[in-house]
């Protein structure tokens, strides 16, 4: 029987062979690779697909745990190799390593837990922590028993946790009693507290003791991690499930004020992450692989929980920031555990690439033999940045395009197999078929053309629904453009047929690698009293990519203090979360508005730029005295 690492694409040749072969015989093509995972009961049907409804089922009627795959089959073939090393925020504080045994152990123990409070299969659990070894655990233990993860980022206000908390309707929140973070400390206990405060469905809250900071307690509902699992067992049967049974949901924001909870699968997405992981980072056995996103992100599901394990490989997890305890702790970490694969976001290369090169110098980063990029478009400089001084120029880079919606990567070279181009994703991966539509939705022939990017054909690692709402996810992603999945990004593409994506086409805002709504932080600016109306805009920033300008009406301008400001901006701190802040709030009398009263976006957008010549016709607007106003406000700012 043929192993998944037979699928491993290890020249430009085989990519092709394999791109062609996937697109010919699409169904063929996953089944064979989905053959070389456990499965306690083979699928019926590859595929069932249809995009009008849309539905996308695959390995239908197959039966699977994905921790099984994980851990337990590793477990018989290398109970001892390491599956996480894990790295603290202090590098004082004492390195942490699991094996595939000691995980599966832990993840036991704890889904005994969990089934000791009746969590069954298809209940929601929230899980709300910081990068702890017991964030994995826990979220393993979730997918051992079948229960349904929803992780929300530890970096989430009170308020956002509760609205994600009540979506889902969960009915147990993991937390700790804070978090670590450079020289933070973050109280998220209370933080869950606040947001437990308003939702009813939560009926436990499971806490894990990582600062020993004082902390409220309920003795009706929580409970230390720690007593939760004394004296369970570490061995816990793994739940059957569905290929198609919902893993876990993970929220994304939208271009309105509600976060979508995108639903994942268990069978199409094992498989997905898997393929993906191998193939895009040509990892090895031996290899030790860091990518240096928060689980409570899809980067960390998808290539620091699900795809590594799934692969058997080792990876490292690190709770702490790049600038602690000095802008060097990066290299530090990678020479100390022989990093092989180092994966980050183009918003923390541009910061570090402002901090100079003698802090990467002290180190020797020779273990490294692929560097990737996630997040964002990679601008020139920072791609070049990261290709001098951390891939001394021999190191392939791969710049992976993919969304919490896609559940993997999508579009990358295939680290020192297939050529790279610097800003440039370049081609899909197998099974991904793109098309590039003009403004009319009509597919570009020309190789050489910019367009708004699409894909006709559907793979095992799409998000089936969004939580509760299929019909939004109808909408969202399939309505524009019939037939074809629409992810909401613009793209260029080379006459080798590179993609290259130039950013957003609709309201979100990637700021430090950060997918942001411009709806959500109107709806919460619009909540402070002295705020009447609203627009948040994205503009270019040289370390964060895009930064938010805000907008503001204020009821009474004569009321403007100083402290406004700080005022309105803590509102989106505690309404979202402090990474949604807008980075300036301009007081305007009004907004510039089409006669229909749509907001200009565009025009914004520009005057947030800077690219005051560049406004274009303004005269049909209702208001174009208005943008003579901001204008002026703006050369005062
Ligand atoms: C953007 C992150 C350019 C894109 C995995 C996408 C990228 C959104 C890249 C999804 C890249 C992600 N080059 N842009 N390599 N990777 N994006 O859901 O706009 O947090 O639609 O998933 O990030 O962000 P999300």
């Amino acid at each position: 029987m043929k192993k998944l690492a037979d699928f491993q694409l290890r020249s430009q040749a085989a990519y092709q062979e394999a791109y062609r072969y996937s697109v010919d015989n699409p169904t063929e093509f996953w089944a064979e690779i989905a053959a070389t995972f456990q499965w306690q009961q083979p699928w019926k049907n590859v595929l069932k697909h249809d995009w009008t409804t849309p539905s996308t089922e695959w390995f239908v009627e197959g039966k699977l745990n994905i921790t099984e795959n994980c851990l337990d089959r590793h477990v018989a073939e290398h109970p001892d190799k390491e599956a996480l090393i894990w790295e603290p925020n202090d590098p004082n504080d004492t390195v942490q390593r699991y094996t595939y045994k000691s995980l599966l152990e832990a993840v036991s123990r704890f889904a005994n837990g969990l089934k000791s409070q009746g969590i069954k299969k298809g209940d929601r659990v929230c899980i709300y922590m910081p990068m702890v070894p017991e964030l994995t655990i826990a979220v393993l233990a979730c997918a051992r028993i079948g229960a349904v993860h929803s992780v929300v980022f530890a970096g989430f206000s009170s308020a956002a946790l509760a609205a994600r908390i009540n979506d889902a309707g969960c009915v147990l929140l993991v937390t700790a009693d804070g978090a670590f973070r450079g020289d933070k400390k973050i109280p998220l206990k209370s933080i869950a507290d606040e947001a437990i405060a308003q939702c009813d469905t939560i009926k436990k809250c499971i806490v894990f003791q990582r600062t020993f900071q004082t902390v409220e307690w309920n003795n009706r509902k929580d409970i230390w991690w720690h007593d939760f699992i004394d004296g369970l067992s570490d061995k816990c049967a793994p739940t059957l499930m569905d290929a198609e049974d919902p893993l876990f949901i993970l929220y994304t924001s939208g271009s309105t004020g509600k976060p979508k909870g995108m639903v994942h699968s268990c069978g199409g997405y094992m498989v997905y992450t898997a393929y993906t992981f191998m193939n895009v980072f040509q990892y090895q056995p031996e290899d030790i692989y860091w990518c240096t996103a928060d689980i409570g992100w899809i980067t960390g599901h998808s290539y620091m929980v699900y795809g590594p394990l799934a692969c058997g490989a080792t990876s490292v997890h690190f709770e702490g920031v790049p600038s602690y305890p000095k802008w060097n702790r990066f290299w530090e970490i990678c020479e100390k555990h022989k990093v092989t694969q180092f994966y980050t976001a183009p918003t923390a290369i541009r910061s570090l690439a402002k901090h100079p090169t003698k802090l990467i110098e002290d180190y020797d980063l020779s273990s490294l033999k692929v560097l990737g990029s996630v997040g964002e478009p990679i601008n020139d400089e920072a791609w070049n940045w990261y290709n001098t001084n951390i891939g001394k120029e021999i190191v392939p880079i791969v710049d992976t395009w993919w969304q919490t919606e896609t559940g993997g990567v999508l579009i990358s070279s295939l680290a020192g197999v297939t050529p790279q181009k610097p800003t440039y994703a370049t081609q899909p991966l197998p099974g991904i078929q793109v098309a590039l539509l003009d403004q009319n939705g009509k597919p570009i022939i020309e190789k050489e053309a910019e367009g708004i990017l699409t894909i006709n054909y559907p793979w095992p690692g799409i998000a089936r629904t969004i939580y509760g709402d299929h019909q939004r996810y109808k909408e969202v992603y399939f309505s524009a453009y019939n037939g074809r999945y629409f992810p909401g990004d613009g793209a260029l593409r080379d006459k080798e047929g590179n993609y290259r994506i130039t950013g957003r086409v609709d309201d979100v805002v990637i700021v430090s690698g950060h997918n942001l709504g411009t709806a959500p932080i109107e709806n919460a600016l619009n909540e402070h009293p002295a705020v009447v109306e609203s627009a948040v805009v994205g503009y270019p920033h040289s370390i964060k990519g895009n930064a938010l300008m805000a907008y503001v009406i204020l009821y009474d301008s004569t009321e403007v203090v100083p402290s406004l400001v700080d005022e309105i901006r803590a509102t989106v701190a505690s309404q979202i979360g402090p990474i949604a802040k807008p980075d300036r709030v301009l007081f305007v009398s009004g907004l510039p508005k089409t006669r229909s009263g749509k907001i200009m976006r565009r025009i914004l957008r520009k005057l947030a730029a800077g690219e005051n010549d560049q406004l274009g016709d303004i005269s049909t607007l209702l208001n174009p005295a208005v943008v003579e106003e901001i204008i002026q406000s703006l050369s005062k700012e």
